[in-house]
């Protein structure tokens, strides 16, 4: 079987975890804020702070930009339902816009028209590992004096005109193990902004500045040594692993027929988290089972927008949004990590031409 996705733990990962184990600081330490230093680095920004999930990077970062009751928040539909479940956790409101049908991010020309005297903040999500039009969403931003909290789960070393995601606004990261990068479970966010750093921090443990003196509403969001100690194996991965993925997408985009492949507009370095084709005429689903009866992973990269699950519908009413909803019937991930072999490629492309030709 050719999976879709595949997290490998090298010796690295291994020593890196047993060290931890065997210092006897285990949870957050030293670890931590080496890590963080790292992945500061890597995005080019002053400050990153270590959490639990993507989930909780999400919602500390909302927190930290003092979002809630009465806030709005706007956002893409088609995106993992934890982008907007954070928004809905702090107590704001998801507003959405459609998707630009091409890249699958926020259409950013609709982003005006959705702003409101509510609405605290813009979260674009760089969806597959493509950043999202970060120079309209800061101009409009900017005018309108709205935060930036970039959802970057999928985004890990993902460019905008050099620049890297998590530089824009305040960044936030999942590190799941199918990701570009992974610690098992753990999330990472990034900021040049003093204040916000302070304030996840503060947030990230108890609402404590000092020890045991509760200053505001905190929880625990403290990630481990011992996570740690693997996402700073996998950091010093993650250039070679985003160049394979990218070579491993160059080779689809020459080979595959009858399909749509990824659009990449200039200045976007794609990371590839997924690579995910746009199947016509209905064909989708028929695809994915003769993938599968071939023994290919795919995936749909997501079935149901979110605006059209039940309990958005529940909250925030019947909404429509075309692209979004056409794009989820369409869209198909394929294999694209680090550890495909070039025999694993050929067999895809082969497998997708056959079917498409013949159009099974
Ligand atoms: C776009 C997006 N946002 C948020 C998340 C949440 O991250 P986590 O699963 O680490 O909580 C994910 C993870 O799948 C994601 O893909």
């Amino acid at each position: 079987m050719i999976s879709i996705a595949k997290p490998v733990m090298g010796e690295e990962e291994k020593k890196a975890v047993l060290e931890v184990l065997d210092s006897g600081i285990i949870a957050q330490g030293p670890k931590v804020k080496e890590f963080e230093h790292n992945f500061a680095q890597m995005c080019g920004v002053k400050h990153a702070i270590a959490t639990t999930s993507g989930t909780t990077a999400l919602h500390m970062a909302l927190l930290a930009h003092d979002i809630g009751p009465g806030d709005e928040v706007i956002t893409s539909p088609f995106t993992f339902i934890a982008s907007a479940n954070s928004v809905l956790f702090v107590g704001a409101k998801p507003v959405f816009v459609d998707i630009d049908p091409k890249t699958f991010n926020m259409n950013v020309s609709q982003i005006e028209s959705a702003i409101t005297p509510k609405t605290k903040a813009i979260l674009p999500v760089h969806l597959y590992g493509m950043t999202c039009d970060m120079d309209a969403i800061i101009k409009i931003a900017q005018k309108h004096n709205l935060a930036v909290i970039e959802d970057a789960c999928q985004a890990h070393g993902a460019e905008y005109h050099g620049k890297k995601a998590g530089f824009f606004g305040t960044g936030t990261f999942s590190l799941y193990p199918t990701k570009n990068m992974t610690s098992a479970e753990g999330g990472m966010i990034t900021t040049n902004d003093e204040k916000i750093d302070e304030l996840c921090r503060v947030i990230r443990n108890h609402g404590m500045r000092r020890r045991y003196y509760h200053d505001q509403l905190g929880y625990n969001f403290r990630m481990t040594d011992v996570h740690a100690a693997i996402g700073n194996a996998q950091l010093a991965k993650l250039p070679a692993n985003n160049a394979k993925r990218r070579s491993n997408a160059q080779y689809y985009n020459e080979n595959l027929e009858g399909v749509t492949v990824p659009y990449v507009p200039q200045g976007f370095h794609h990371v590839y988290h997924q690579y995910t084709i746009r199947v016509p005429d209905g064909k989708r689903d028929d695809l994915r089972e003769y993938l599968k009866q071939n023994e290919i992973g795919s995936e749909i990269y997501y079935p149901l927008p979110i605006h059209k699950q039940g309990f958005y519908i529940d909250k925030l009413g019947a909404q429509t949004f075309p692209q979004a909803e056409f794009a989820a019937e369409e869209v198909l991930s394929l294999p694209v990590h680090p550890f495909l072999s070039q025999s694993d490629l050929e067999k895809v492309v082969e497998t997708i031409n056959t079917f498409m030709a013949k159009g099974e």
